[in-house]
């Protein structure tokens, strides 16, 4: 490498160094929100994946369960700010415009995703939103550095002011001695005849300062380039957000509904919101049946679970979610339903799936055996009793 392409690269690396982060979490969080926007599934509280089941999830375990809770009002309205939110995110960092604001907003993005959803995440690394959280620090702090529309803007305001351009130039420090004036055989006139060195080097130390109306000026054009630009780009970005949604609706695949009935420890079921399984059959004979009521906790009738389906019970030991499927007539296996990565609630899909909402782990439903991580372990398994009164008993 010849020597002035050298010096070239080691003034401009520090903002070559960040490239790859900023073009790694722009293209990462522009493709998170376009993939919310352009999926039914995402706004449909039916579903899986849902902004409301990954709140209702969310709720129980996060530290900011209260908040999750008031957002679950508004929960439409909340994904669709998330997902613009990751759109300009996304669209700043890549383009390196008002490129510490969206490093910002990237940040509190994380950290909200973190709270709300990675809280619980063990070990904490397996968690991809802490990572993201400090990966935008990096560029909170240096900002957008030279290859940035923040930079061609800052300098096309300052030529149309006839001001000249601002930045770090190569050059050799032999120069500098040659043409500062100060430089006397290895000693610096200037800093009283101490050695000539680059460190305290008076000359390289000089900032040029511009006047306060002259600086005001520059700021103010520059802003106006800015908003020029951002309002250029934002139409853009709002009609391709927009198209995305509307694609999306009209080639999206239908995916199975998650809904399956609830049951009521009385015996009738509470909800019998369809499931992708078959319809309730009436009472089974069951494996294994007691002719006493057996030891444990009725948590509902039997006939309320479908056969080949599944329907969801609160677990008496522990309060927490599980499920109880039906996979063939009279043989019941129930399953705690609370994932093992992050602790949201899985989600049932026909005929013995379970899907995390938060971040994709599949279960088997049968055994509680992972399918696909992150979750570490399996789910654990409820033993489960059918009564003589054709009531399903969990054995605490
Ligand atoms: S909480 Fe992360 S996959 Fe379930």
């Amino acid at each position: 490498m010849p020597p002035d392409a050298r010096s070239k690269w080691s003034v401009r690396a520090p903002d070559l160094a960040l490239l790859p982060l900023r073009g790694f979490l722009g293209l990462t969080f522009v493709f998170a929100g376009l993939q919310k926007l352009s999926d039914p599934n995402f706004f449909d509280s039916s579903a899986a994946g849902s902004i409301q089941t990954q709140l209702r999830s969310s709720e129980r375990t996060s530290p900011i369960g209260s908040l999750l809770h008031g957002g679950s009002h508004f929960a439409v309205l909340l994904g669709v700010v998330i997902a613009l939110a990751e759109v300009a995110v996304g669209v700043g960092a890549l383009l390196g415009l008002w490129t510490r604001w969206a490093a910002a907003g990237g940040a509190a993005l994380s950290a909200g995703f973190l709270l709300a959803v990675s809280w619980h995440t063990r070990p904490y690394y397996y968690g991809a939103d802490v990572v993201f959280l400090f990966a935008w620090i990096p560029i909170l702090i240096a900002g957008s550095g030279w290859y940035s529309l923040d930079r061609l803007l800052l300098e096309r305001a300052r030529r149309e002011l006839r001001i000249p351009p601002l930045g770090p130039v190569s050059i050799d420090f032999g120069i500098v001695r040659r043409l500062c004036g100060a430089y006397d055989a290895g000693r610096c006139k200037q800093r009283g005849g101490a050695e000539c060195a680059v460190a305290p080097c008076p000359v390289l130390a000089k900032h040029v300062e511009l006047k306060p109306s002259v600086a005001a000026g520059v700021n103010r054009r520059e802003f106006l380039l800015r908003a020029r630009t951002v309002g250029g780009i934002g139409a853009g970005a709002l009609v391709v957000t927009g198209a995305t949604a509307v694609l999306g609706r009209l080639f999206a695949p239908t995916r199975h509904r998650s809904l399956v009935p609830t049951l009521n420890a009385r015996g009738a079921p509470a909800t019998t919101t369809p499931s992708s399984g078959s319809a309730p059959t009436s009472p089974p004979a069951t494996t294994p049946t007691t002719a006493a009521p057996p030891a444990g906790t009725a948590i509902g009738s039997a006939s309320a679970v479908p056969v080949g389906g599944a329907a969801a019970f609160n677990d008496p030991g522990n309060g927490e979610p599980a499920y109880v499927l039906q996979p063939s007539t009279g043989q019941y296996v129930a399953v705690n339903a609370v994932c093992t990565h992050a602790g949201c609630t899985v989600q049932y899909q026909s005929p013995h799936g379970l899907v995390c909402p938060c971040h994709g782990a599949e279960f088997d439903a049968l055994t509680g055996a992972v399918l696909r991580g992150p979750a570490p372990t399996p789910l654990p398994m409820i033993p489960i009793t059918v009564g003589a009164d054709g009531r399903l008993y969990v054995q605490s």
